[in-house]
């Protein structure tokens, strides 16, 4: 049997933990103790997930290591722990420094991003933001997707976004691009050095609440078609973001997972960013639909020989269960007491287990799967999911992946699409 350890401990940790303990011995390496990767594994560690001396001893005679969050990747345990899959510490500055995506894209791809300049100097920015006038401002570094904000959304005035470039720029560079409009999207990819397969499409929901109101959040769920297309998008623009991810790979030498968010708008498909990892909650919509065994992939991407990778045609849909207060002022330590649910798949995120009993960190506590033949059913087995293990102390987005807010989606890019008179 093959021995494989995986590093993390969130949701997305849990589905790749279950996929990966189908064939092979499991081991965890995490941050917190998360109650169900723990029982999935024969032996697990608690520790920094940076901390690459103690991972190298915990992993020594593995098959291999994946890793779930960005954080270890970023900081290079590729070249620290042996068999990662995943991507060289270089090859993670597609995700670790937005200055460096955006010209790899300008020189390598040619196509699929938005004008954009990256700024060292506040008289550098002052300028890109007077030249592009409808812009976002991003931190060029790691931020866990959190310094993104946009002119007219986050910022209220032109004033606030110059405040904020300077408050950026004391900690790196700063990114101004032309604000985009559309409908994003995420495309993830196996990839082994040279070859890619990518996997459905999935959409995700970055505002906290019900019809995109709210602040932004980690992801508070996500859904997928049983064609492995979203019902907004035509096929040329999945085509499009895979022709852009190519085109990344052929210059670039990248093992593991790489995910794309885009986003479709009037002028075609253009990237907002690479993640170096797998999505959250992106993660479970596409590996509950993998067909093939996850660990054996797995060594195929560690060999350069991916081969075929297949998935259900099925559809699915995710929800987030998260703390009252959630994201700003979040609930923090409050006992769950949770039930498996009859149909939905349960997995189990920002949570922490002290003697048996298992309480919220404040973040994204548990999520709910539904998997069926439309995602209506999907939708419609999530929800019953929710209803079984929901307390009065957690909430959720009930309008994820629900006709009417798609139905919006659809009539928003048939809008972009539509010539203008
Ligand atoms: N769902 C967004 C992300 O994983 O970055």
């Amino acid at each position: 049997m093959m021995k494989a350890l995986i590093v993390g401990n969130g949701a997305r940790e849990h589905i790749i933990a279950e996929k990966l303990a189908e064939s092979s011995e499991l081991y965890a390496y995490m941050g917190r103790k998360n109650p169900a990767i723990a029982k999935l594994s024969k032996d697990f560690k608690v520790g920094s997930l940076t901390d690459f001396e103690s991972i190298k001893k915990f992993s020594d005679g593995m098959d291999f290591v994946f890793v779930g969050p960005e954080e270890p990747l970023v900081n290079g345990i590729a070249e620290h722990v042996k068999n990662v899959v995943g991507p060289t510490e270089a090859a993670t500055m597609l995700e670790g420094d937005k200055g460096f995506c955006r010209d790899f894209l300008r020189e390598n791809v040619g196509f699929g991003y938005p004008q954009y300049e990256v700024c060292s100097t506040y008289e550098e920015a002052e300028r890109a933001m007077e030249e592009i006038e409808d812009f976002v401002l991003k931190p060029a570094g790691l931020t866990g997707g959190k310094g993104v904000k946009v002119l007219g959304r986050q910022l209220k005035s032109i004033e606030e976004a110059k405040d904020y470039a300077k408050t950026l720029l004391k900690s790196g560079n700063a990114v101004v691009e032309e604000r985009l409009e559309g409908e994003e999207f995420t495309l993830q990819a196996f990839c082994d050095g040279k070859n890619l397969i990518p996997m459905p499409l999935v959409q995700d929901h970055k505002y906290a609440y019900e019809s995109d109101e709210g602040p932004m959040t980690g992801g508070m769920g996500s859904y997928s078609a049983e064609d492995h297309l979203l019902p907004f998008l035509e096929k040329k623009d999945a085509d499009e973001a895979l022709r852009i991810m190519k085109k990344t790979i052929a210059a670039i030498d990248y093992k593991g997972i790489l995910y794309g968010g885009f986003m479709s708008t009037s002028d075609g498909v253009k990237l907002l960013e690479y993640n170096v990892r797998f999505g959250d909650p992106e993660a479970i919509n596409v590996l509950s639909l993998l067909k093939d065994d996850l660990s054996e992939v797995c060594l195929r991407i560690l060999d350069g020989n991916l081969g075929s990778v297949e998935f259900e045609k099925r559809a699915t849909v995710c929800k987030y269960l998260v703390p009252e207060g959630y994201p700003d002022n979040p609930e923090k330590g409050v006992e769950l007491s949770i039930k498996e649910p009859e149909k939905a798949k349960l997995y189990y995120a920002s949570v922490y287990e002290i003697n048996g009993k298992i309480y919220t960190t404040g973040s994204r506590a548990l999520a709910l799967l539904g998997k069926g033949g439309t995602i209506e059913e999907a939708e419609k087995i999530a929800e019953a999911g929710v209803s079984e293990v929901k307390t009065n102390n957690l909430w959720h987005r009930e309008d994820i992946g629900k006709k009417n807010l798609i139905e919006k989606r659809i009539e928003h890019m048939q809008s972009l699409r539509s010539p203008k008179l």
